[in-house]
C-alpha cells in the first residue's frame, strides 16, 4: 500500500515498509538482549508516539509503558540542553529496566539530560532506542544502544515528527520542502 504524499513533502526518505521492517529488526534485537526480564518503555512525547506504539507491539518481551514530555528552552528548531519537564513519569522506576524510546536524536542535548534524569531515579538499567539519528547535528556524545536509521541533518517530518505540530500522522518519514519552513 502506498501512502498519499502531501505536496509539501519533497520526497519520501523512509517508506512505511522500511519503517516496519526496521521496527521488527530493532524489536528482535531487544527481545534477545532482554530475555527473561521485563522492560519499562519510556516514550518521549510527542514525537515518539508512533514509534512507541509500533515498537511495543513488535516486542515479545513483557513491557509496561510510561510517557514523559519535556521541552527545551531555546528556538523552536534547535534545543539548548536546558530542559523543562512538562509531564513527568507517573511511577517510580527504581530497579526497573528502562528503555527510553525516542523518535529522533538531533543535537543529543535532550537525551543527554533525560538520561541523567533517569539514572538519578535508581533504575536497574537504562538504554535508548531511537528510530532516527542525525550524526552531523550531534553536539554531545550520547550512547544509544539501538538506532534505526542514521540520516542527514535535513528537515524531516512524519511518523511522529512535526513541523509546527503538523505531519506527525504521516506513515512515512519525508523531507519537508524548504519553502514550507522558510515562508
Ligand atoms: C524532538 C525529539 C527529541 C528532541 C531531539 O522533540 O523528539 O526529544 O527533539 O532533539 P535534540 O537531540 O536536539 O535535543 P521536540 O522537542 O521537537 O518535541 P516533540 O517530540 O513534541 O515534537
Amino acid at each position: 500500500m502506498t501512502a498519499d504524499v502531501p505536496e509539501e513533502i519533497e520526497s519520501v526518505l523512509i517508506s512505511e515498509q522500511d519503517i516496519a521492517a526496521k521496527v521488527s529488526e530493532l524489536a528482535a534485537r531487544v527481545d534477545a538482549d532482554y530475555a527473561g526480564r521485563e522492560i519499562l518503555l519510556v516514550g518521549v512525547l510527542k514525537g515518539a508516539v508512533m514509534f512507541m506504539a509500533d515498537f511495543a507491539r513488535a516486542l515479545h518481551t513483557p513491557v509496561s509503558m510510561e510517557f514523559m514530555a519535556v521541552t527545551s528552552y531555546g528556538s523552536s528548531t534547535s534545543s539548548s540542553g536546558v530542559v523543562r519537564i512538562l509531564k513527568d513519569l507517573d511511577r517510580e522506576i527504581a530497579d526497573k529496566h528502562v528503555l527510553v524510546v525516542e523518535d529522533v536524536i538531533d543535537s543529543g542535548l535532550t537525551l543527554s539530560w533525560l538520561l541523567r534524569n533517569m539514572r538519578s531515579r535508581g533504575p536497574a538499567s537504562v538504554e535508548v532506542v531511537a528510530l532516527l539519528r542525525k550524526p552531523e547535528a550531534a553536539k554531545v556524545n550520547v550512547h544509544v544502544r539501538y538506532v534505526g536509521f542514521d540520516i542527514a541533518s535535513d528537515f524531516v517530518v512524519g511518523y511522529g515528527l512535526d513541523y509546527a505540530e503538523r505531519y506527525r500522522d504521516l506513515p512515512f518519514v519525508g523531507l519537508l520542502r524548504p519553502e514550507v519552513y522558510e515562508a
